[in-house]
C-alpha cells in the first residue's frame, strides 16, 4: 500500500534546525529511515518536504486521488491554514505528527486547525513519532 509522509515547511533543515528541539537526525536519514520502515510494514512509503502550501496541496490531492493515507507534518502551517486543512480533508486518513511537544512551546503552537479530522496525532516523541503514525496506519490493516 502507498502511503505519503508529508513534511511541510523548516523541515528540510532536520539535524542543523533547533537540534534541542528537532533532535539531530538529519531529514535525508529520517526520510531513508521512513522508506525502510514502511518496507517492514508492507508499505510504499513516498517521504517528501516542501516550503511552498500550493504544493503540499497539490500533493494533499494526489494521496486522495490513490485513496492513500498520509503522515502530515504541516510544521507551522498546521497552527492556522485552513487550505491544508481543506486539502488534508480529501484523503482517506491521516496521522498528525509534530516532532515536538507543541504544547509545552509558545501559545501559538498549541492550535492546531489539523487535529479534528486526524485519525490520530503524535505529538513530543521526536522522530520517531512517524515510526509510530505508521505503525498505527499499519494496525488499522487498511486493503491495499
Ligand atoms: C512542528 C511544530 C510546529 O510548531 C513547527 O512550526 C514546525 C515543526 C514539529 O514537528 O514539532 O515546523 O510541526
Amino acid at each position: 500500500m502507498k502511503v505519503y509522509v508529508l513534511n511541510g515547511p523548516n523541515l528540510g533543515r532536520l539535524g542543523t534546525r533547533q537540534p534541542e528541539v528537532y533532535g539531530a537526525t538529519t531529514y535525508a536519514e529520517l526520510a531513508e529511515h521512513l522508506v525502510e520502515t514502511g518496507r517492514g510494514l508492507g508499505f510504499d512509503v513516498h517521504v517528501r518536504q516542501t516550503e511552498h502550501e500550493g504544493e503540499m496541496i497539490e500533493w494533499l490531492h494526489e494521496a486522495a486521488d490513490a485513496k492513500a493515507p498520509v503522515v502530515l507534518n504541516a510544521g507551522a502551517w498546521t497552527h492556522y491554514s485552513y487550505a491544508i486543512a481543506d486539502a488534508a480533508a480529501l484523503v482517506p486518513l491521516y496521522v498528525e505528527v509534530h516532532i515536538s511537544n507543541v504544547h509545552g512551546r509558545e501559545e501559538y503552537r498549541q492550535r492546531s486547525v489539523l487535529s479534528a479530522k486526524a485519525s490520530g496525532i503524535i505529538i513530543g516523541c521526536g522522530v520517531g513519532g512517524y515510526d509510530l503514525a505508521l505503525a498505527h496506519i499499519a494496525s488499522l490493516g487498511l486493503d491495499a
